[in-house]
C-alpha cells in the first residue's frame, strides 16, 4: 500500500499518539489565546470530519488560527489533499513548521490575521479551528466564524464555549449566511493552566463541537 493510502486508513489511536508528540507554545501569549488543542479532542474531530462527512481526505483543508499547527496536521495524516495553516504569530507558524517536518507532511503556513484574511480565489473545501473564546479579545471568536465562513465551500468544524452556543447558532445563520449550524457533540476541554489569571473553574469548561455549511455567496 502506497503512503497515502497508508494516510488515509491511520487509526484513531495511532492519529492521537501522533499528535502527542507535537511541540506546542513555548511562550503562549495571552492576548492571542494561544492554548492547543489536545490530542483526544483533536483526533476525534478530524476523524468524525472524514469519517461521518467525508470534508478531510483528499480536501483543500484550512487551519485558521493554526498555532503549533496541530489541527492541520491531523487533517494532513488524515490525507487531506492541501492543508494551509494560518496564524497571525510567527513563533507559532516557526513551531508548525518544525512539526511538519517532524511528521513527514506538507502543509502551507501563512502569517495573517483573520480579520484580514484573502485566500485569493484558492479553493477551499474545508475549516477547521479551534478559535480563541473571545474571553481576552471581545469578538475575537466571531472575527474567525465570520472569515472561516466565508471561505469554505463544504464545511467549517470550530471549537466554542457551550456557554455561547444560542449566540453562535443565531449569529452564524442570520449575520453569517450559514445554510445549517449543528453542534455535534459538547466535550469537557481541559484547558492547560498556563496563564496566572487562570482560576479552577477556567481550566476545565464545556465546549461544543460544531459543524456548520457555508450558504453560497
Ligand atoms: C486557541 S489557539 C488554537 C491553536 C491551534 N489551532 C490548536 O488548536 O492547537 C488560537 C490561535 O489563534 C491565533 N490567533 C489569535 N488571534 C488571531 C488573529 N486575529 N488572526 C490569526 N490568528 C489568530 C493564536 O495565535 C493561536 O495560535
Amino acid at each position: 500500500m502506497n503512503r497515502e493510502k497508508e494516510r488515509k486508513r491511520m487509526k484513531l489511536k495511532q492519529l492521537e499518539g501522533l499528535l502527542g508528540d507535537l511541540d506546542q507554545f513555548s511562550d503562549p501569549k495571552v492576548e492571542l489565546e494561544q492554548y492547543p488543542t489536545g490530542p483526544h479532542i483533536t483526533s476525534r474531530m478530524l476523524y468524525t470530519a472524514e469519517n461521518s462527512f467525508g470534508d478531510v481526505s483528499d480536501r483543500v483543508v484550512v487551519d485558521l488560527g493554526c498555532g503549533c499547527g496541530t489541527l492541520g496536521l491531523a487533517a494532513a495524516l488524515l490525507g487531506a489533499d492541501i492543508v494551509i495553516g494560518i496564524d497571525v504569530d510567527t513563533d507559532s507558524l516557526l513551531t508548525a513548521s518544525t512539526n511538519a517536518e517532524e511528521l513527514e507532511v506538507e502543509i502551507e503556513l501563512v502569517q495573517c490575521d483573520v480579520k484580514h484574511l484573502d485566500l485569493r480565489g484558492q479553493v477551499v473545501d474545508t475549516v477547521i479551528m479551534n478559535p480563541p473564546f473571545g474571553t481576552r479579545k471581545k469578538g475575537a471568536d466571531m472575527d474567525f466564524l465570520r472569515a472561516a465562513l466565508k471561505v469554505a465551500s463544504r464545511a467549517v468544524y470550530s471549537l466554542h464555549k457551550t456557554s455561547t452556543r444560542e449566540h453562535i447558532k443565531r449569529t452564524a445563520l442570520r449575520d453569517f449566511n450559514a445554510k445549517s449550524a449543528e453542534v455535534l457533540c459538547e466535550l469537557r476541554y481541559d484547558l492547560p493552566q498556563l496563564y496566572k489569571f487562570h482560576r479552577k473553574k477556567e481550566v476545565d469548561i464545556a465546549v461544543d463541537l460544531w459543524r456548520f455549511v457555508p450558504g453560497t455567496a
